[in-house]
């Protein structure tokens, strides 16, 4: 075989090759057990002895060509497979965007209310779901008899007698009184708690806002103004309101306020029972008792206060039927919002 012949061979060969497996098959050609530089390996006894020696030593060179050349083409292969690689990368494709969280609408409906109070002058304060009885009763002037005040209307913690998860986040009104002297005008966001059996307007756990100011002189007129203005900029300015009276022991004279229907704008639909009117909210002048209770001088301070719950507000606002759907998470009602 001539050995200078089967070098330009390889070479043609390796210059055709445009993949790494075709290289391979190169190399079993050339350099495999029975291929042809194996074929030369086993052909050196049978040369004549005279030029046995240089013979071997030229097959020899030849083999180490064919390796160094075929680890020559490998490296080149190597590095267009990995620049192939990288132009798989389309940067013109879009990209994937990052699941955003958002604000639980409950969380949005605080915020707005606490926006429009602070607007007025208010202050946003927080109190402890945890409460006492006394904060979450006798302050507020609910005698021992009133229903309310009942075992099955409040969830009492066994352990300790006297605290229970609150029932309305009118303690704070307690707290905040014992603590500060007037002028205040404070807005009070929070979880309350109320054994009631789950339906779709009722939950063991929900939010309300407390509201309250007092200072020298607050007038029902103060009360109303602020409910107004309240009303008016989370419905929308043609929205109307009526003040029925009502019992609660804390406030003196007490209502209980309306809104004309938001959904049939006080014609009457299923909404509103055809009244043309939806309770959103309990309020009235701040019993002379709970400034008693708090150790106000007898006289000295008059206000007002009022209590709404956020999911009743929230589901007016939104058209929402069910105030499950708050707390179910799922992403398909929460994305809504
Ligand atoms: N605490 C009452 C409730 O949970 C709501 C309420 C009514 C709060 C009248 C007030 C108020 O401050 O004056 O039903």
């Amino acid at each position: 075989m001539d050995l200078e012949h089967l070098q330009t061979e390889i070479e043609t060969d390796l210059n055709s090759v445009v993949s790494l497996a075709a290289l391979e098959e190169v190399r079993i050609k050339y350099l495999g057990r029975k291929g042809l530089v194996a074929e030369l390996t086993s052909s050196i006894p049978q040369v004549a002895p005279e030029t046995r020696g240089i013979f071997g030593q030229k097959v020899n060179a030849l083999k180490n060509k064919i390796f160094s050349l075929i680890g020559e083409k490998e490296k080149f292969l190597q590095a267009q497979e990995n620049i192939e690689k990288q132009n798989d990368l389309d940067i013109g494709l879009p990209g994937i965007a990052l699941e955003l969280g958002g604000i639980h609408p409950i969380t949005q409906t605080i915020n707005e209310i606490c926006r429009i109070f602070q607007n007025m002058g208010f202050s946003v304060v927080e109190g402890p779901e945890v409460e006492t009885e006394y904060n979450n009763f006798t302050g507020l002037n609910i005698p021992l008899e009133h229903p309310s005040r009942d075992a099955f209307d409040t969830f009492y913690l066994k352990k300790y007698e006297k605290l229970l998860l609150r029932s309305h986040t009118s303690p704070v009104q307690v707290r905040t009184m014992q603590a500060h002297t007037p002028p205040l005008a404070i807005i009070v966001p929070g979880r309350v708690y109320r054994p009631d059996a789950v339906d779709a307007s009722h939950l063991f756990m929900f939010h309300q806002i407390e509201g309250f100011l007092v200072g020298k002189n607050i007038k029902f007129s103060d009360l109303k103004g602020s409910l107004e203005i309240f009303a008016k900029n989370i419905f929308g300015p043609k929205i109307k309101m009526r003040f029925r009276p009502h019992f609660f022991p804390f406030t003196e004279p007490s209502v209980e306020v309306d809104i004309s229907c938001i959904i049939c704008q006080g014609q009457g639909c299923s909404v509103c029972g055809r009244k043309g009117w939806l309770e959103i909210l309990g309020a009235g002048l701040i019993h002379p008792n709970v400034f008693k209770h708090v150790g106000y001088p007898s006289g000295k301070y008059s206000g007002f206060a009022f209590g709404m719950g956020i999911e009743r507000i929230a589901m007016l606002k939104y058209g929402i039927n069910d105030i499950r759907l708050f707390f179910e998470n799922d992403l398909r009602f929460l994305k809504q919002f």
